[in-house]
Protein backbone atom coordinates (compact mmCIF):
# COMPACT_ATOMS: atom_id res chain seq x y z
CA UNK A 1 0.00 0.00 0.00
CA UNK A 2 1.04 3.12 -0.71
CA UNK A 3 0.99 5.75 2.41
CA UNK A 4 1.09 9.83 2.00
CA UNK A 5 2.02 10.71 5.76
CA UNK A 6 1.01 14.83 6.84
CA UNK A 7 2.89 15.65 10.02
CA UNK A 8 2.85 19.47 12.18
CA UNK A 9 5.55 18.57 14.23
CA UNK A 10 8.59 16.48 15.37
CA UNK A 11 7.65 13.85 13.47
CA UNK A 12 7.67 11.10 15.87
CA UNK A 13 4.78 8.74 14.86
CA UNK A 14 6.41 9.16 11.10
CA UNK A 15 9.77 8.15 12.37
CA UNK A 16 8.59 5.14 13.99
CA UNK A 17 6.36 4.02 10.63
CA UNK A 18 9.75 4.97 8.20
CA UNK A 19 11.74 2.94 11.21
CA UNK A 20 9.13 -0.43 11.10
CA UNK A 21 9.13 -0.08 7.10
CA UNK A 22 12.92 -0.04 7.16
CA UNK A 23 12.93 -3.04 9.07
CA UNK A 24 11.08 -5.13 6.94
CA UNK A 25 10.22 -3.50 3.57
CA UNK A 26 8.52 -6.42 2.30
CA UNK A 27 6.83 -7.73 5.11
CA UNK A 28 5.14 -4.47 6.50
CA UNK A 29 2.82 -3.98 3.58
CA UNK A 30 3.14 -0.39 2.51
CA UNK A 31 5.67 2.20 2.08
CA UNK A 32 5.42 6.00 2.71
CA UNK A 33 5.63 7.50 -0.82
CA UNK A 34 5.57 11.30 0.46
CA UNK A 35 5.24 13.62 3.65
CA UNK A 36 2.78 16.51 3.66
CA UNK A 37 3.31 19.48 6.01
CA UNK A 38 0.99 22.54 7.02
CA UNK A 39 3.98 24.61 8.18
CA UNK A 40 7.67 24.67 6.89
CA UNK A 41 10.90 24.03 8.83
CA UNK A 42 9.58 21.46 11.39
CA UNK A 43 11.54 17.94 12.28
CA UNK A 44 8.91 15.75 10.67
CA UNK A 45 9.91 17.04 7.38
CA UNK A 46 13.63 16.85 8.18
CA UNK A 47 12.97 13.43 8.86
CA UNK A 48 11.11 12.74 5.70
CA UNK A 49 13.97 14.40 3.93
CA UNK A 50 16.62 11.79 5.46
CA UNK A 51 14.79 9.21 4.57
CA UNK A 52 14.76 10.57 1.03
CA UNK A 53 10.72 11.11 0.53
CA UNK A 54 9.34 13.95 -1.54
CA UNK A 55 7.70 16.61 0.87
CA UNK A 56 5.26 19.28 0.14
CA UNK A 57 3.99 21.91 2.30
CA UNK A 58 0.36 23.15 2.01
CA UNK A 59 0.38 26.68 4.58
CA UNK A 60 -2.95 28.29 5.37
CA UNK A 61 -2.25 31.64 4.43
CA UNK A 62 -0.65 30.76 1.23
CA UNK A 63 -4.33 30.71 0.61
CA UNK A 64 -7.43 33.00 0.33
CA UNK A 65 -9.54 30.81 1.85
CA UNK A 66 -9.99 27.38 3.48
CA UNK A 67 -11.47 26.04 1.18
CA UNK A 68 -8.76 26.72 -1.77
CA UNK A 69 -6.30 25.15 1.38
CA UNK A 70 -7.97 22.22 1.28
CA UNK A 71 -8.05 22.04 -2.62
CA UNK A 72 -4.18 22.57 -2.50
CA UNK A 73 -3.97 19.85 0.10
CA UNK A 74 -5.80 17.40 -1.92
CA UNK A 75 -4.27 18.22 -4.95
CA UNK A 76 -0.85 18.03 -3.45
CA UNK A 77 -1.91 14.82 -1.67
CA UNK A 78 -3.13 12.68 -4.71
CA UNK A 79 -0.25 13.46 -6.95
CA UNK A 80 1.11 10.72 -5.25
CA UNK A 81 -1.73 8.73 -5.31
CA UNK A 82 -2.16 7.04 -1.95
CA UNK A 83 -3.91 4.09 -0.65
CA UNK A 84 -4.04 5.29 2.77
CA UNK A 85 -3.21 8.98 4.14
CA UNK A 86 -2.07 8.96 7.50
CA UNK A 87 -2.42 11.77 10.05
CA UNK A 88 0.29 11.29 12.27
CA UNK A 89 0.52 14.34 14.22
CA UNK A 90 -1.23 17.25 11.84
CA UNK A 91 -2.82 19.66 13.42
CA UNK A 92 -5.47 20.83 11.08
CA UNK A 93 -8.97 19.75 10.33
CA UNK A 94 -9.31 18.69 6.44
CA UNK A 95 -12.21 19.58 4.59
CA UNK A 96 -15.03 18.74 2.21
CA UNK A 97 -12.89 17.97 -0.86
CA UNK A 98 -10.10 16.13 0.95
CA UNK A 99 -12.48 14.02 2.48
CA UNK A 100 -14.53 13.51 -0.79
CA UNK A 101 -11.41 12.48 -2.23
CA UNK A 102 -9.83 10.21 0.77
CA UNK A 103 -12.54 9.49 3.16
CA UNK A 104 -12.63 6.06 4.63
CA UNK A 105 -8.87 6.29 3.82
CA UNK A 106 -7.81 8.53 6.23
CA UNK A 107 -5.77 7.61 9.78
CA UNK A 108 -5.28 9.49 12.68
CA UNK A 109 -4.01 9.47 16.03
CA UNK A 110 -4.62 11.64 18.55
CA UNK A 111 -3.38 11.50 22.32
CA UNK A 112 -6.54 10.43 24.52
CA UNK A 113 -9.02 8.09 24.76
CA UNK A 114 -11.79 9.26 21.85
CA UNK A 115 -14.65 10.15 22.71
CA UNK A 116 -12.91 11.95 25.95
CA UNK A 117 -10.65 15.07 25.27
CA UNK A 118 -10.90 15.60 21.32
CA UNK A 119 -9.48 18.80 19.38
CA UNK A 120 -5.99 19.78 19.69
CA UNK A 121 -5.11 19.86 23.45
CA UNK A 122 -6.08 16.07 24.12
CA UNK A 123 -3.32 15.60 27.07
CA UNK A 124 -3.09 19.11 28.56
CA UNK A 125 -7.37 18.44 28.91
CA UNK A 126 -7.20 14.95 30.23
CA UNK A 127 -4.94 16.14 32.99
CA UNK A 128 -6.77 18.97 34.04
CA UNK A 129 -9.65 16.70 34.30
CA UNK A 130 -7.79 14.56 36.54
CA UNK A 131 -8.53 11.49 35.02
CA UNK A 132 -6.37 8.42 36.18
CA UNK A 133 -6.07 6.42 33.09
CA UNK A 134 -5.66 8.20 29.54
CA UNK A 135 -3.86 6.79 26.12
CA UNK A 136 -4.64 7.29 22.54
CA UNK A 137 -6.49 6.57 19.92
CA UNK A 138 -5.99 5.79 16.44
CA UNK A 139 -9.09 6.49 14.14
CA UNK A 140 -10.40 7.18 10.78
CA UNK A 141 -11.13 10.38 9.85
CA UNK A 142 -14.79 11.31 9.41
CA UNK A 143 -16.30 15.13 8.91
CA UNK A 144 -15.88 15.85 12.32
CA UNK A 145 -13.02 16.28 14.87
CA UNK A 146 -11.65 13.36 16.17
CA UNK A 147 -14.83 11.55 15.69
CA UNK A 148 -14.28 8.67 13.28
CA UNK A 149 -14.66 5.50 13.70
CA UNK A 150 -11.86 3.67 16.37
CA UNK A 151 -9.46 1.14 15.16
CA UNK A 152 -7.38 0.57 18.03
CA UNK A 153 -6.81 2.24 21.62
CA UNK A 154 -3.95 2.21 24.24
CA UNK A 155 -4.09 2.88 27.81
CA UNK A 156 -1.61 5.29 29.82
CA UNK A 157 -1.81 5.83 33.41
CA UNK A 158 -1.78 9.09 34.74
CA UNK A 159 0.57 10.14 37.81
CA UNK A 160 0.19 12.65 39.93
CA UNK A 161 4.02 14.04 39.17
CA UNK A 162 2.82 14.78 35.42
CA UNK A 163 2.88 18.01 33.92
CA UNK A 164 1.67 17.51 29.57
CA UNK A 165 5.22 17.26 28.74
CA UNK A 166 5.89 13.77 30.44
CA UNK A 167 2.63 12.87 29.92
CA UNK A 168 2.28 13.30 26.45
CA UNK A 169 5.72 11.78 26.01
CA UNK A 170 4.45 8.66 27.89
CA UNK A 171 1.10 8.76 25.54
CA UNK A 172 3.70 9.08 22.48
CA UNK A 173 5.54 5.71 22.93
CA UNK A 174 2.00 4.39 23.43
CA UNK A 175 0.53 5.89 20.25
CA UNK A 176 4.31 5.23 17.82
CA UNK A 177 3.70 1.45 18.83
CA UNK A 178 -0.14 1.62 18.14
CA UNK A 179 0.54 3.39 14.76
CA UNK A 180 2.91 1.53 13.29
CA UNK A 181 0.66 -2.12 14.39
CA UNK A 182 -2.49 -0.48 12.98
CA UNK A 183 -1.06 0.90 9.57
CA UNK A 184 0.49 -2.58 8.98
CA UNK A 185 -2.35 -4.49 9.70
CA UNK A 186 -4.53 -2.39 7.29
CA UNK A 187 -2.43 -1.92 4.76
CA UNK A 188 -1.37 -5.91 4.77
CA UNK A 189 -5.46 -7.15 5.59
CA UNK A 190 -7.56 -4.55 4.23
CA UNK A 191 -10.61 -3.51 6.27
CA UNK A 192 -14.37 -2.51 5.76
CA UNK A 193 -16.01 0.57 8.18
CA UNK A 194 -19.57 -0.51 8.77
CA UNK A 195 -21.03 2.49 10.59
CA UNK A 196 -19.02 2.96 13.59
CA UNK A 197 -17.16 -1.11 13.44
CA UNK A 198 -14.23 -1.25 11.66
CA UNK A 199 -13.35 -4.87 10.83
CA UNK A 200 -10.10 -5.66 9.58
CA UNK A 201 -10.12 -9.83 8.27
C1 LIG B 1 1.05 13.14 18.64
O1 LIG B 1 0.83 12.81 19.99
C2 LIG B 1 -0.27 13.32 17.95
O2 LIG B 1 -1.29 12.43 18.39
C3 LIG B 1 -0.63 14.72 18.36
O3 LIG B 1 0.59 15.44 18.30
C4 LIG B 1 1.66 14.52 18.49
C5 LIG B 1 2.52 14.59 17.27
O4 LIG B 1 3.74 14.05 17.62
N1 LIG B 1 -1.61 15.29 17.47
P1 LIG B 1 4.84 13.79 16.48
O5 LIG B 1 4.85 15.03 15.58
O6 LIG B 1 4.41 12.57 15.72
O7 LIG B 1 6.11 13.60 17.25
Amino acid sequence: ARIVALVSGSGTNLQALLDAIAADPEGYGARIVAVGADRDGIAGLERAERAGLPTFVCRVKDHATREEWDSALTEATAAYEPDLVVSAGFMKIVGKEFLARFGGRIVNTHPALLPSFPGAHGVRDALAYGVKVTGCTVHFVDDGVDTGPIIAQGVVEVRDEDDEAALHERIKEVERSLLVEVVGRLARHGYRIEGRKVIIP
